[in-house]
């Protein structure tokens, strides 16, 4: 297909309609040419391709397919390679099916955690969620089919997310919400991005250059084709201006005939349509020329292979007196209806058509003989005592109780977020009956974010189990029976209660714009500032062994380090560990976190085995986004490179010197404060020079004291905040401000040269 060509044999009209969707799964045809249709479903999770030949095709009437973890369940992993193999399998699912792309993965960063879509994102941290985004788009891609990273940009909330504006600073945006997003791009090359429905900043962002054409093309190198989420578009002509090539689904016609208006009254220029087309048109050759008619996908392999990846993401949060893993030989009572019909994946577009699902019940019959009680009802929120107390009889008669508790549809979906963070009244009441007649009492959670969990001191174990696909029941036995060990790590904080979020007073915003007033400090960023009790950290799960770790080493250059530590199982059982390298920057002319996660790896440990992990931190791991220069900067300096089990389990450390060549600009002036030019190597001399001779004139005044070192010491504490200027008063005029002009001119010139 040769795509310059084609378009210069398109009419306005032909171009116009390539622009937006056939309908709600296919881009156009134009027959004449020989472009056919492509289609695209969602994701991120499984195939919900819908089954057009259905006679009442709806929301959820898709084709059977293999529904995967969720992504809240996915991060956890903190492993690019699992990653990487759902995406293959999800490649292949659609070479069989004949979808061109499938739409996701989703990298938003979870800013509070009652944002209803929660689920579908990796983390509050970017880093962790742009480098799963990127090995899920990685995957996929391998198999030449395209992926559609979403939802940009700063979809942090469901609350009127057509309308809303997010309000975010530059340096925010860049650190936080962009980042969530930049490797995925610069790394992943997703064949095409999904601009979101809100607006940032006040701009749609299916008509926002600064993040589509500015930020995702001109710095990031994007070279797939932007879609807008279905039905984002505000103004089409807009957009296309802007940098959306595709709009879906179908408008019927009437954003064509605006963008065909707007060419030929001159409002679009020709070259922007021309380039949205050769973007669309890019990606349609990219899926012919890697269109595998012989894929056939194997249903069976791929629940199998759900069921190893959700096992991979699986966090033990509690394990009291090694309460897990369970004792077959014990009477043990699985309570809850989450233990038969599992909660394994979120509602709204990403809900897949399972054809299969294993709840936990079925999937013990492996191990042990277990009991079961269904506890609560899950269409209330109060509970039924009739099944409460049946529950409570059963785990009094048991040696141990496992509750499958966590989220019902009602408390969280796409399209609305949750108004607290509390689990149904009627499950948080059978965790507290049940863990008083039974000291042995093992909580396994269905959810898609973090819950309040009242009742956390009164039982022994805790099993994350988030939405962990179809398979769920199958990893969650695998985990309790011990035939897996959790390695799972928390991609968010658990905060204690929901006022303890830093977007608490700030979230949903009113009316529709919500201010980011918390700025970089989103999740254990502001946590860990703030010194603050949560209930689990970022980066936190336990597991059936114990880890040590050793020889940490770190060689630098310039900007740039290498890393290496040793890590040595020292328990009695195979495992794997997640080693998490985070940074902090000694002193800084900015507000910066206490640290930043820059690195992780996941290591598979025999007993007694070690292995040596190694990471490359580039200027980016100790670089801070400057407004001024509006570009990221890395300032010389001591910085704090730390190993941890978690974000508040550093267990080694080491301080660092980084020198950087980056230069800030400055123009000194004679308001320039005497503290920032101390700092200013050329500019030094002066500064002791004008302390000196104020030293000096003091020493006049009060005739008999002796300045020595420690008042000149004192005497620079003092002046460091003043402007050169006020040296002509505190002096009383024997500094001139002639003098002062002297000194602006000789800094400059050294600035200068
Ligand atoms: C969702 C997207 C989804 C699209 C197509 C939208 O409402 O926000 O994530 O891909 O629908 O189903």
């Amino acid at each position: 297909m040769d795509i310059k060509k084609l378009i210069s044999e398109m009419t306005i009209e032909e171009k116009a309609s390539l622009c937006s969707g056939a309908d709600f799964w296919h881009t156009k045809a134009v027959e004449r040419l020989g472009i056919p249709q492509m289609m695209v479903s969602d994701g991120p999770h499984g195939l919900r391709k819908q089954d057009l030949t259905a006679e009442n095709p709806g929301v959820n009437l898709s084709i059977e397919a293999v529904c995967f973890p969720s992504a809240c369940a996915l991060a956890c992993s903190f492993d690019r390679d699992l990653i990487y193999r759902m995406g293959q399998a999800l490649g292949n699912e659609c070479q069989a099916e004949n979808v061109g792309v499938i739409l996701g993965p989703g990298a938003n960063i979870k800013r509070s955690p009652i944002c209803g879509r929660n689920f579908e994102y990796f983390s509050e941290d970017p880093y962790l969620a742009s480098n799963i985004a990127a090995s899920h788009i990685k995957g996929v891609q391998s198999q030449n089919v395209g992926t559609s990273l979403k939802h940009f940009l700063a979809n942090n909330q469901e609350n009127r997310r057509m309308s809303v504006s997010a309000e975010i600073d530059e340096r925010t945006l860049n650190e936080i919400y962009f980042a969530a997003f930049e490797t995925a791009v610069r790394e992943g090359k997703p064949w095409t991005v999904m601009c979101s429905y809100n607006r940032v900043n006040g701009v749609y962002s299916s008509e926002n250059k600064m993040s589509l054409t500015d930020t995702l093309r001109d710095r990031w190198g994007f070279d797939g084709f932007v879609v807008s989420d279905w039905g984002a578009v505000n103004d089409r002509v807009k957009g296309v201006a802007a940098g959306l090539d595709l709009e879906m689904p179908s408008s019927g016609g009437v954003n064509d005939a605006k963008i065909v208006e707007a060419v030929k009254n001159g409002t679009l220029s020709e070259d922007a349509l021309n380039k949205a087309c050769e973007n669309v048109l890019g990606i349609v050759k990219k899926y012919l020329d890697g269109r595998n008619e012989n894929a056939v996908w194997d249903k069976e392999a791929d629940h199998r292979l759900a069921a190893e990846i959700a096992s991979q993401c699986m966090v033990l949060l509690k394990n009291e007196d090694k309460i897990l893993p369970l004792d077959k030989n014990k009477k043990i009572a699985f309570i809850g209806k989450f233990a038969d019909e599992p909660r394994f994946q979120g509602g709204g577009s990403s809900h897949i058509n399972a054809f299969r699902v294993t709840g936990a019940i079925a999937a013990a019959a492996e191990y042990a003989d277990v009991s079961y009680a269904q506890g609560y009802r899950t269409d209330e929120d109060a509970a039924d005592s009739e099944l409460l107390e049946e529950a409570v009889r059963l785990a009094e008669s048991s040696d141990v109780a496992v509750i499958f508790a966590g989220l019902t549809d009602l408390f969280e979906s796409e399209g609305f977020d949750r108004s607290h963070m509390k689990m149904p009244e009627c499950q948080n009441e059978l965790i507290r009956r049940v863990a008083q007649v039974q000291s042995n009492t093992v909580v396994v959670l269905h959810n898609g974010s973090p819950v309040e969990m009242p009742w956390i001191d009164d039982v022994k174990g805790l099993v994350e189990a988030y939405l962990g696909g179809q398979a769920v029941g199958e990893a969650e036995c695998a985990v309790l029976f011990g035939k897996v060990n959790p390695s799972g790590r928390l991609a968010e904080t658990f905060p204690r209660k929901l006022s303890d979020n830093p977007s608490y007073l700030n979230f949903p915003g009113e009316g529709d714009r919500v201010e980011y007033r918390e700025g970089i400090f989103v999740g254990y960023r502001y946590y860990d500032f703030r010194e603050m009790d949560v209930l689990f950290p970022f980066g936190y799960g336990l597991s059936y062994t114990d880890f040590e770790y050793s020889n940490l080493s770190v060689q630098t250059d310039g900007c740039n380090a290498e890393v290496s530590v040793t890590v040595t199982n020292t328990g009695s059982v195979a495992g794997c560990e997640v080693v998490q390298l985070y940074v902090h920057d000694c002193e800084s002319s900015v507000i910066r976190p206490v640290k930043e996660l820059k690195g992780f790896e996941k290591i598979e440990l025999k007993p007694n085995e070690s292995k040596t992990v190694s990471f490359h931190l580039d200027r980016r791991s100790f670089a801070f986004y400057s407004t001024e220069i509006h570009d990221w900067f890395v300032e010389s300096g001591d910085f704090e490179i730390m190993i941890g089990k978690s974000s508040r389990d550093i267990v080694l450390s080491e301080t660092v010197n980084i020198k950087s060549d980056d230069k800030m600009p400055y123009i000194c002036t004679s308001n320039s404060t005497m503290g920032d030019l101390m700092k200013i190597d050329c500019a030094r001399k002066y500064m002791d020079k004008l302390i000196d001779e104020y030293s000096r004139m003091m020493q006049t005044e009060s005739d008999n004291t002796e300045l020595g070192e420690s008042t000149k010491l004192m005497m620079e504490h003092q002046l460091r905040d003043n402007p050169l200027r006020v040296m002509v008063s505190f002096s009383d005029g024997a500094i001139t401000h002639e003098d002062i002009d002297n000194i602006v001119k000789s800094i400059n010139d050294e600035l200068n040269r």
